[in-house]
């Protein structure tokens, strides 16, 4: 990570119960995952203030394949300091900012991502999965946060995508808890 992008990270982790953001291990986690698969299309649901947003927009730069983040937020306020952020970092590049309800922009989306990284509201994690299961290429990775701190929420949408024999999935022992999942067919 960039000198600057790693001020901005250690700025934003002095306030991430306030803002709700994932912890430093996941970050680190989903950074590598990024370099590692090379991904090109990676979706976030749910930006927050901006700290998810610059891990991954600064391993998308590191990665060199000219990947890209589309990223999703309902408040305007926190999309905006999440844009700051993100412009702070040098990082604009690599992110466009879609603000409004999460279900209805998916429903709309110009794209197909290769990555999804879900962390907005719970209840509706089983819907964003319902919304791109078929869609998505082999190959693609789903990330869901927060599978194991708010369990009951989300248990609907953890016995959908164990079920499905078209993903292999694992829930992490990171913080919160974090489901990845490959599709396989
Ligand atoms: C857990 S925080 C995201 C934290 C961020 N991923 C990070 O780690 O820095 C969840 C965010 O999703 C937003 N959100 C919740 N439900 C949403 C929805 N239905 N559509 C769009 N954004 C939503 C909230 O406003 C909140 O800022």
């Amino acid at each position: 990570m960039n000198t600057i992008a790693s001020n901005i990270s250690d700025e934003l982790e002095k306030t991430q119960h306030e803002f709700w953001n994932i912890s430093h291990q996941t970050a680190e986690f989903i950074s590598m995952l990024i370099k590692i698969s090379k991904v090109k299309n990676v979706l976030e649901i749910g930006t927050s203030n901006g700290y998810s947003t610059l891990w991954i927009a600064d391993a998308l730069k590191d990665a060199g394949v000219g990947g890209h983040l589309n990223t999703i937020e309902f408040y305007e306020k926190r999309q905006s300091i999440a844009r700051e952020n993100i412009e702070k970092a040098g990082l604009s590049d690599f992110v466009t900012f879609r603000q409004g309800r999460a279900l209805d922009i998916i429903s709309d989306l110009d794209f197909i991502p290769d990555m999804i990284f879900i962390d907005a509201n719970k209840s509706e994690y089983i819907q964003y999965f319902d919304t791109f299961k078929d869609k998505l290429q082999k190959g693609s990775i789903i990330l869901a946060d927060n599978v194991v701190s708010h369990a009951a929420k989300v248990s609907n949408f953890l016995d959908e995508i164990k079920n499905d024999t078209r993903y292999q999935s694992q829930v992490l022992d990171l913080p919160a808890g974090l489901l990845m999942a490959l599709k396989v067919m």
